[in-house]
């Protein structure tokens, strides 16, 4: 036989040699959760193995991440529960939560790169991700002048790079017309451009207490049952100034990661989400998967077309990684 790609599968060496994909350190970002009070490093019930840090309480784990070559970290932060209010007012506090959380990790690692989610759900005492109108409608450009105001905060606090998680029409241009109003225009957006309404997000909301307290985000999120509409979406965002693109959740939306590589050039992003999380991480605590399960999964995310994986399982696959 002229062709026999078995050859290529003989050995180790050989198959190291032309394999495709490398899933790199380097790839990927660590959410961090941050809340209020001190003495904290609190287990998250619905997410195993991913904690609540108090601010004093992150040093160690920065350190840790940084052993592990893991470079970026993007942060949520959840504030006392009377701090929420109806146009997120904690969210742009300089002493908020996520600013101070900032400060905290620029001042233990200047070198850690320093992400945060913009959106208003984890401020909002409705936890939509925007401004109410009285009939409860997220009133869209009202809510930009809010989600920029969130934004300059994060960076005035020291943050390289925001992301934008709320999914109204026009904030990237709102986001990047106030960064650069500021003099910080060297400072990138990271859009969450094609973010659908997803059940996959439970455990996070859980985790951030940012569950809506009524209705559901499916007037601004997107609907699962589209692809078309992720182009549309990704496109807006470029022309408004968005540096990266992101496609969330992950697992369930390759195709969408896949279509998103081939119609841009920016670099991609994919949220390998809570839900994809604790759905793999309980089939291999129970013993129903063994662990490649999760290397394996996340490596399709890559293979479909993303540069850059925002992932809960970052720490143990760099210990994978680096154990290969
Ligand atoms: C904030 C936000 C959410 C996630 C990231 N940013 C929740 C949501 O939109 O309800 C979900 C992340 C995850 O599930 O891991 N809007």
């Amino acid at each position: 036989m002229l062709r026999r790609p078995r050859r290529l599968r003989t050995n180790k060496a050989i198959r190291n040699l032309v394999r495709e994909t490398k899933l790199n350190v380097e790839d990927f970002i660590y959410p961090l959760f941050i809340v209020e009070g001190e003495n904290i490093k609190r287990e998250i019930s619905s997410l195993p193995d991913v904690y609540h840090f108090s601010v004093d309480m992150l040093e160690d784990e920065i350190r840790e991440l940084k052993e592990l070559g893991i470079e970026h970290v993007i942060l949520f932060g959840i504030p006392h529960d009377d701090e929420k209010d109806a146009c997120a007012t904690a969210g742009f506090d300089e002493n908020g939560i996520i600013q101070r959380a900032i400060r905290k990790i620029k001042e233990i690692d200047r070198e850690m790169n320093v992400i945060t989610d913009v959106c208003m759900c984890e401020y909002t005492s409705h936890g939509h991700c925007g401004i109410l109108d009285e009939n409860g409608y997220v009133n869209n450009d009202k809510t930009l002048e809010y989600l920029a105001k969130i934004a300059v905060s994060h960076v005035k606090a020291g943050a390289d790079m925001v992301a934008p998680s709320d999914m109204m029409d026009g904030r990237i241009k709102a986001i990047r017309q106030a960064l650069d109003k500021e003099n910080f225009e060297h400072i990138a957006i990271m859009s969450y451009s094609a973010k659908y309404a997803s059940t996959f997000y439970g455990p996070f909301r859980e985790a951030a207490n940012s569950a809506p307290s009524f209705g559901d985000r499916k007037t601004y999120q997107m609907d699962p049952a589209n692809s078309n509409e992720a182009i549309i979406e990704s496109e807006l965002d470029i022309e408004e100034g968005a540096d990266i693109l992101m496609v969330k959740p992950a697992l369930s939306y390759l195709d969408i990661i896949r279509r998103t590589k081939d119609n841009f050039d920016l670099p991609l992003a994919a949220y390998n989400v809570s839900g994809e999380y604790a759905m793999l991480k309980s089939a291999v605590k129970n013993g129903i998967l063994s662990e490649g399960a999760i290397y394996e999964s996340v490596m399709s995310i890559k293979r479909a077309g993303a540069d850059i994986i925002i992932t809960y399982f970052a720490k143990e696959l760099a210990k994978q990684i680096k154990n290969k």
